[in-house]
């Protein structure tokens, strides 16, 4: 029978039950205390396994390290496209030799120092058995570390931490905290000092909202790079001129139905937010070219977003030359007019608006 069973391993409990004869307590599987022959030949088996497996990680570390190292080498041509023919392939080899190399050395160079310390115990046992004395195990130093920061009264003493208090039984021990715990919490103290130092005094790192602000910053930077690589030349109000081209209308009401209709209705007719769009009274005037700048600068104040920002001048164009399309439509239920009545300028007084096509569609 394996000795790691409940048979001879000691109730270790804070708070214990004080059982009466005949009592069936159910206990848990607990660690061997004893360290008889069987648990200790478990034990350094499962250490080996341990070991093994914490060597495999630098290997698999040090392997995607190489792969890494080699597609930036070769951005064009990565190493695993074509390996043999790499340039880099000798050093890489060397670098894997050498690596398994030491691998092996420090795996073997363990096996001996644990079969040296196995004989060295097993000597040490053997002539105390001949001169009679009780051997007294080594205490290894990671054995005493858990020890150190347990810090836990052993059982045999713990009737001088007994506070005295039995509750049905259970009976209070006056245990103080355990080291690793404060130590710990101690941490926590220093982390919450370096935080605030970095976040709060010093402004080393940015808080959450400047992180973002960063970010929107980077994005803005983006999209005015991207609107510079865009053709946009012909595109701007003095130059403008309203057809009813198919498609750029076509591709108006996709931006319409995707950005205006909470605002000024899915017809265009308006709500309670956004003035009507249909009829031929405007607050920021009528025709192409001041649509065009109304929908470009917005009107912020009065919660008309200015979307020449979020938008190319080709989208606003097209949402500009669809709403000039709306004109006369008179959707039901359109909300009443609001601003002053827009007439086109007359193609005689065209000096005013050098362009003479602003032909509204009615
Ligand atoms: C968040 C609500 C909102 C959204 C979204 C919105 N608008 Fe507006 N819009 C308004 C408001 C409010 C006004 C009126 C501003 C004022 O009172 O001066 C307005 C005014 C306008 C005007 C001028 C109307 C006039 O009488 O001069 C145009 C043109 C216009 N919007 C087009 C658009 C287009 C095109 C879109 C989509 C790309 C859009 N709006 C999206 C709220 C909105």
């Amino acid at each position: 029978m394996s000795c790691c069973t409940t048979d001879h391993a000691p109730l270790r409990m804070t708070m214990t039950k004080e059982s009466q004869p005949g009592d069936k307590i159910l206990l848990p599987k607990l660690k061997c205390q004893r360290n008889c022959e069987n648990c200790k030949s478990k034990q350094e088996r499962n250490g080996l396994k341990d070991k093994k497996k914490l060597l495999l990680v630098p290997l698999i570390v040090f392997i995607t390290f190489l792969q890494s190292q080699a597609q930036e080498a070769a951005p064009a041509k990565t190493f695993w496209d074509d390996p043999f023919t790499h340039p880099m392939l000798p050093l890489y080899v060397v670098t894997a030799l050498v690596f398994i190399t030491i691998v092996l050395v420090i795996v073997v160079a363990l096996y001996m120092l644990k079969i040296l310390n196995l004989m060295l115990k097993q000597a040490e046992a053997e002539k105390a058995e001949r001169s009679g004395v009780v051997l007294t195990p080594k205490v290894s130093w990671w054995q005493q570390w858990w020890d150190k920061m347990n810090a836990a009264v052993p059982v045999a003493q713990e009737q001088d931490i007994d506070m005295g208090h039995s509750f049905d039984g259970i009976r209070e021990l006056d245990n103080h905290l355990p080291p690793w715990w404060k130590w710990l919490f101690y941490a926590t103290i220093v982390w919450g000092v370096v935080y605030i130092g970095v976040y709060h005094l010093f402004d080393t790192l940015p808080l959450s909202i400047g992180e973002y602000q960063n970010e929107l910053a980077v994005a803005e930077e983006q999209a005015i790079i991207r609107k510079a690589s865009q053709p946009v030349a012909a595109i701007d109000e003095n130059t403008l001129v309203y057809t009813t081209d198919a498609a750029i209308l076509e591709k108006g009401k996709v931006v319409f139905l995707g950005n205006c209709v909470a605002c000024h209705r899915t017809d265009g007719g308006g709500n309670t937010i956004g003035p009507n769009l249909t009829d031929s009274y405007w607050l920021h005037g009528g025709g192409i070219k001041n649509i065009f700048t109304t929908i470009k600068t917005g009107v912020v104040e009065k919660g008309m977003p200015a979307w020449g920002k979020a938008m190319s001048p080709q989208e606003v164009r097209n949402v500009a030359f669809y709403i000039m399309s709306l004109q006369g439509s008179n959707p039901a239920n359109g909300k009443a007019p609001q601003g002053e009545r827009y007439e086109e300028p007359l193609k005689a007084d065209s000096a005013v608006v050098k362009s003479d096509s602003l032909i509204v569609q009615r």
